[in-house]
């Protein structure tokens, strides 16, 4: 057989036969050799970030029978912070978000759900802020564009309200999501903030949410 004739049969099944990696979470072809390789960095690098080994000094914020929420302060030890910084730029990277500096980096939160496997399978960070913009729901009707053309161009009010609690960030590892875990990330982000108080939904704000966080954040507003 020819070998152009073979090269035209493998490019056609490029597209065929995509899979989901039941470790990373990559969804790739593996008769493709670009992407059985893009998969294999991703693979490794992915699973050593979201690896958690356990630290001596862990500030345990909630307990439940699947996993634990570890809360991580700005003046921790460099090791809980440089895995902070590790799934920080996962969770960048997925979202394609470039580093962004935090306004007031020693004031940030960050809430790592831990599972029984030990992998860091979801993340939330929060930072004080004053006041925020609240997202006006969709406008609808003829001629309006739907949601799907206005990807993040949510309307906001142009009124700022009084807000406490920002998050900036909150991710959930692809084959962990619909289970809570981002909901018991936010209900515990309300009881640990400020000491002493649970805030109320009013009180926190989502910036600048994707189009997963807004379902989210509206299912969650709202129940
Ligand atoms: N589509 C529709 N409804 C959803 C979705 C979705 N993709 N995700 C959550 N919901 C709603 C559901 O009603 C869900 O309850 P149900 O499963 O009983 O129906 C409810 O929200 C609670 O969902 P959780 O299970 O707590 O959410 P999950 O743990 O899956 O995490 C998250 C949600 C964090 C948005 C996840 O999909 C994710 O990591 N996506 C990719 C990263 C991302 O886009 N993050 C938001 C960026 S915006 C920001 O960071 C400010
Ligand atoms: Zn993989």
């Amino acid at each position: 057989k020819g070998t152009k004739e073979q090269l035209i049969i493998d490019a056609g099944q490029k597209h065929f036969g995509a899979t989901m990696c039941k470790s990373c979470g990559m969804i790739y072809t593996p008769s493709s050799p670009e992407d059985e390789l893009q998969h294999v960095q991703h693979h490794y690098r992915f699973l050593e970030g979201i690896k958690y080994t356990g630290w001596k000094k862990e500030r345990v914020v909630a307990q439940f029978w699947d996993g634990k929420i570890v809360l991580v302060l700005p003046r921790d030890p460099s090791y809980a912070i440089r895995k902070v910084e590790d799934v920080q730029e996962l969770v960048d990277n997925e979202l394609g978000f470039h580093q962004v500096v935090p306004r007031c980096p020693n004031k940030t939160k960050t809430f790592l759900f831990i599972s029984d496997e030990k992998r860091v399978v979801g993340c939330l960070i929060a930072e004080p802020i004053k006041q925020a913009f609240r997202v006006l729901s969709e406008p609808t009707g003829p001629g309006s564009p739907s949601s799907k053309e206005c990807h993040r161009a949510w309307q906001c009010s142009d009124v700022p309200e009084p807000a406490v609690c920002g998050i900036s960030r909150i991710w959930v590892f692809r084959l962990k999501r619909r289970k809570r875990i981002a909901r018991r990330l936010v209900d515990t982000l309300r009881n640990c903030f400020m000491f002493g108080c649970f805030l109320k939904i009013d009180d926190i704000a989502f910036s600048d949410p994707t189009p997963d966080g807004k379902l989210f954040a509206t299912k969650y507003c709202n129940t």
